[in-house]
């Protein structure tokens, strides 16, 4: 399944082409309590967008908003450059957004082909109450081998998959069932060194086949290695939006870090140590 890519365009500032999402001025309040505000920004096909920012920046909230969890409290929410209101999740998904979350939905002692399906499988045509396992396993083999993932079995428990590969199963389930915009919620927070490759390989290969892809991570080195596009969060506020080519690594990770706070620590903690 492919992603809608090209459309005919209205004039857009950037890119030339519609983003899949947009957000414009977008605000979030829980109560009295500002978690977003005044953010901005646009998630375009073949693009990696990379959300960056520390505790309680406001990284959830905001993906709750493209997901339809939430509405925004205040700003606008575009899809396909139209004004959209999500009204959950499932109408998201409708709409081709899915969002693929850290702590992964899925039944661990069940094979992997019956997480893929999970809650839509495949009947068998003549006999609706029988399930078609072998389409499924098929389908799942198919699905996972395009992205480049091989499993030499889809019958073993999901829970015997290293968390890597459950990550990417969820994303393949979420590419099969229509998805064009992935949110990933800190895909590879829990990983190690190789698992994270394996994810970030993978959304890799999600951005060249033309979705519109959003990677939360505290990471700045994982972000800088698959993102277009960075926004960084602070305190419910854009601190930061810039292209791939307009920032180092280095000067991502020390904006992450808090820049002068952080060196402000490192005197603070220096002048102790000496
Ligand atoms: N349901 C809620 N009710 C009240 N306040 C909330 C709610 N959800 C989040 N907040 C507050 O909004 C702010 C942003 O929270 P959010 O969970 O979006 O941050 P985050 O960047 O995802 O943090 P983390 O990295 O810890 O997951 C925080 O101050 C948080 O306490
Ligand atoms: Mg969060």
């Amino acid at each position: 399944m492919t992603a809608t890519v090209d459309q005919d365009v209205e004039e857009v500032p950037s890119g030339g082409k519609v983003p899949l999402v947009e957000l414009k001025n977008v605000g979030k309040m829980y109560g009295n309590i500002t978690a977003l505000k005044d953010i901005s920004l646009r998630v375009h096909a073949g693009e990696v967008t990379g959300i960056l920012g520390d505790n309680g920046a406001g990284k959830s909230t905001l993906i709750k908003i493209i997901a339809g969890y939430h509405p925004p409290s205040e700003g606008e929410l575009l899809v396909d450059g139209q004004p959209a209101r999500l009204a959950s999740p499932k109408d998201a998904l409708a709409k081709g957004i899915a969002t693929v979350y850290q702590n992964l939905a899925v039944v661990p002692l069940m094979p992997v082909w019956r997480n893929f399906f999970l809650g839509q499988e495949i009947r068998k045509k003549s006999f609706p109450f029988s399930l078609d396992s072998n389409a499924m396993r098929a389908t799942t083999l198919t699905e996972l081998s395009k992205m480049g993932i091989d499993l030499p079995d889809v019958d073993v428990p999901i829970g015997s998959l290293s968390g890597g590969q459950r990550q990417c199963v969820a994303i393949a389930r979420a590419v099969f069932f229509g998805a064009r915009v992935l949110i990933l919620d800190e895909p590879t927070a829990a990983l190690g060194v190789k698992q994270s490759g394996v994810v970030l390989k993978y959304i890799s290969a999600a951005k060249e086949a033309g979705f519109g892809v959003v990677f939360i991570t505290h990471n700045p080195h994982h972000a800088h290695l698959v993102g277009d596009h960075f926004v960084l969060l602070n305190r419910g506020r854009q601190k930061l939006d810039c292209k791939y080519d307009d920032i180092t690594l280095e000067h991502l990770t020390q904006e992450m870090a808090g820049g002068d706070e952080l060196e402000a620590l490192s005197h603070e903690l220096r002048g102790k140590g000496a």
